[in-house]
């Protein structure tokens, strides 16, 4: 058996309701030029009523088992990132497992915020290397809206709802996970909060809801740490691994906004039509985006066979991350 771990598919699901930038002009004080110009983000996808982040999750991790000829039941371990769980007791990931209509597996979430999918697929390794019969979900699923304030025009703007999923494999086809590298910084934690409903910032019966519930984030810091981070960990990676930039066929990071992932692709000194990015239709989907980005440049043929692929994430904690793909 070839001992190289491999994702045997991919999958993504994003609810079906679009919310475009001229449905937020009339929420909020804003305009699509403004929007555009920023972020990049044109429009994204948004839960209906009664549609939870298990059920986004749910959805990708069927479409990943369908494409790795799998029965959900041969999966033995389900990790999600998300910092949008659909309770905080169960996890989102026991939901998967209830919803997929399989039991007695090892199923957990990871609180990484937008990092949350490459620290799942860390994970993943990990687990491969204890037991190399295993067989794993690594989902990354998001309702960031439900945390977000829409009459805060500075972040209401940025975000939807989506799922990306992969399983993982010791040996069998598929693109190899060559490697992953993750970091963190928690004394940058309080640029980026979802603090509101922690114990540190409690609720009482009756209370009405702070602003605090929802993410708050100095735009400004977080663009100049993701961009740098995300590029350090990208140049470590290919060190680590005796490569360089002229290696990697395609740049896929997180799809925050237009222009962090922009200024990435030139700081990594990447031809632009190798970096990949649908942010101008999901928006910033937190731990979604990497999975879901993935999922849809493998379906459209953007991935080749034969790319080596960097992956990289950044998001609160502030957590960063990479990761290489030999397609
Ligand atoms: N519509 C119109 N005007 C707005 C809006 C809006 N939606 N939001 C802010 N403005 C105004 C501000 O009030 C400000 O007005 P003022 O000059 O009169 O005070 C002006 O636009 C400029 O505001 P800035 O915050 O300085 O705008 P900036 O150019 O920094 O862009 C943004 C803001 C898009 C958030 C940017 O800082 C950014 O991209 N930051 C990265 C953060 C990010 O993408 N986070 C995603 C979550 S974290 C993650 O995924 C890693």
């Amino acid at each position: 058996m070839n001992n190289d771990i491999v994702i045997r598919g991919f999958g993504r699901y994003a609810p079906e309701n679009v919310l475009t930038n001229a449905d937020l002009e009339k929420m909020v004080d804003t305009s699509d030029e403004w929007i555009v110009t920023r972020t990049g983000v044109k429009e994204r996808r948004i839960v209906s009523e009664g549609q939870f982040t298990s059920d986004l999750a749910t959805e990708a991790a069927r479409m990943a088992l369908k494409n790795a000829g799998m029965e959900a039941d041969e999966i033995t371990h389900i990790i999600v990132g998300t910092f949008t769980p659909d309770h905080l007791v169960p996890s989102c990931a026991c939901s998967v497992e209830q919803k997929l209509g399989i039991k007695e597996k090892a199923a957990f979430d990871i609180a990484a915020a937008c990092s949350g999918f490459l620290y799942a697929l860390e994970m993943g390794r990990a687990l491969l290397t204890l037991h190399p019969e295993a067989k794993i979900l690594a989902i990354g699923a998001e309702v960031v809206t439900h945390r977000v304030n829409f009459t805060d025009r500075t972040t209401c703007v940025l975000f939807g709802d989506g799922a990306g999923a992969a399983v993982l494999t010791k040996g069998g086809q598929g693109p190899k996970l060559m490697d992953v590298k993750l970091a963190t910084d928690g004394n940058l934690g309080s640029l980026l909060t979802v603090s509101g409903g922690g114990c540190a910032s409690t609720y009482k019966p009756g209370d009405t809801i702070r602003d605090d519930y929802f993410v708050m984030l100095q735009g400004r810091e977080v663009f100049k740490h993701a961009v740098r981070s995300m590029t350090s960990i990208c140049n470590e990676i290919l060190e680590a691994n005796g490569l360089t930039n002229k290696d990697v066929d395609v740049l896929l990071p997180h799809q925050a906004n237009w222009r962090i992932i922009d200024a990435v692709g030139r700081k990594f000194e990447i031809e632009p039509e190798k970096v990949y990015s649908n942010v101008d239709r999901f928006g910033n989907t937190s731990a979604a985006s990497v999975p879901l980005a993935l999922s849809e440049a493998v379906d459209t043929g953007f991935i080749k066979d034969g790319d080596l692929v960097m992956l990289t994430s950044f998001g609160g904690g502030f957590t960063w991350a990479s990761a290489l793909l030999q397609f």
